[in-house]
């Protein structure tokens, strides 16, 4: 699991300026809310004074308001108010807690987990097409899985798995020439993805001579960006198309939160909707039948702990990216994260903490660069 990437945190209608929303990401704990401006904040759940959930106390004139002793936070994570303090004293500087960058766009709230500055941040996945002429989103969503979101990222990324996990959707199959072939891979700023084509049995020829047969090929591929943003392009025919989103929050190593949005340029009236929701998750419980009894539950460190071959290329170019930003020191400790969080306080760096000392919680471990 990595810091300095951009993760769902919850659905546009899951926060509002009443009731916080608490949530854990990368085994840690977030507060979000809102302000009365509509705008959403997601701050570190720790409050600093003890250690009282934030998640777990109320919103009140633009603050979360801590439930064990009413310390107010606002959305940039300083302390405005501290009950027990003479009204001329002002909360000490160290009475801040991390704040992160928020983007709302999809009717998802994301928030960039990691201290980064603006301009060096890894891009959110855009979706070009939402709400464009000719498109139409499903509704919003969301489900958890009990398997670590790199398995499921991979699954994404593996189009040998289809024939055999998703019988029911049939043909098309992909050309067992092209799988023995490895993928041809495009290299993306921060990640990396592929198109192949799938024959399609039902229109004969594999080797789409005619246009008959050509206007019935199937090019399907994924791709991610970043750690935990996948997308899945499905062309079934020259009209009909697919792109399938999804967003990927890990709650820790054994559970995912993913945020799934398809868009479609056929079959657009909103009636539609709901039957293609279902077929979706049809299928998504077919993957994740599979995702949550893989051995062992995260991806094996080495590489002598499998046995690739040449379809899953893009599964090795992703871990290949995983490494560069392990390299970057963007990687979390799990492991000491794990045996010392009965006794250290952790947050994920804010990028405050680049222009501002002396925090009380301990950034979240990572491992260390270059060993
Ligand atoms: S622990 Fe939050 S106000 Fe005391
Ligand atoms: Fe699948």
């Amino acid at each position: 699991m990595f810091i300095n990437f951009w993760y769902p945190v919850a659905t546009s209608e899951d926060i509002n300026n009443d009731k916080p929303y608490r949530v854990q990401i990368l085994g840690l704990k977030f507060v979000a809310f809102r302000d009365e401006d509509g705008i959403a904040h997601v701050l570190s759940d720790v409050c600093i004074h003890r250690g009282g959930a934030l998640g777990k106390g109320w919103v009140k004139n633009n603050t979360v308001v801590c439930p064990y002793h009413g310390w107010r936070f606002a959305g940039n994570g300083r302390c405005t108010t501290i009950p027990t303090i003479s009204k001329d004293d002002k909360p000490p500087a160290r009475a801040k807690v991390d704040s992160y960058p928020v983007q709302e766009k999809y009717g998802i709230v994301f928030a960039f987990l990691g201290d980064l500055p603006e301009e060096e941040r890894p891009p959110l996945r855009e979706i070009e097409e939402y709400e464009q002429e000719g498109w139409r989103a499903n509704q919003l969503v969301v489900f958890e899985v009990n398997a670590f979101y790199e398995r499921s990222i991979e699954n994404g990324l593996d189009p040998s798995h289809n024939e055999f996990v998703h019988p029911a959707q049939g043909s098309p199959v992909m050309d067992s020439e092209v799988l023995t072939k490895p993928l041809d891979i495009e290299d993306l700023p921060w990640g990396s993805q592929f198109l192949v084509n799938f024959y399609n049995p039902a229109y004969g020829s594999k080797t789409f001579e005619t246009n008959e047969q050509m206007s019935h090929h199937v090019t399907a591929g994924s791709g991610h960006i970043g750690p935990n943003a996948m997308i899945t392009w499905i062309k079934l025919s020259k009209d009909n198309t697919f792109h399938q989103y999804f967003f990927e929050a890990p709650i820790d190593e054994n559970h995912t939160r993913i945020f799934f949005l398809s868009m479609r340029t056929f079959m657009l009236e909103p009636e539609m909707d709901e039957r293609l929701t279902k077929i979706s998750l049809v299928i998504a419980k077919e993957d994740i039948d599979i995702l949550e009894d893989l051995t062992p539950v995260c991806t094996p460190t080495s590489s002598t702990k499998e046995v690739l071959v040449a379809s899953d290329q893009a599964v090795i170019r992703y871990r290949e990216y995983l490494r560069e930003w392990e390299e970057r020191g963007w990687r979390i400790d799990m492991e000491t994260l794990r045996t010392t969080s009965n006794n250290i306080g952790y947050a994920i760096p804010s990028p405050n903490r680049r222009s501002s000392g002396n925090w009380v919680l301990d950034p979240v471990p990572t491992l260390p660069v270059g060993v």
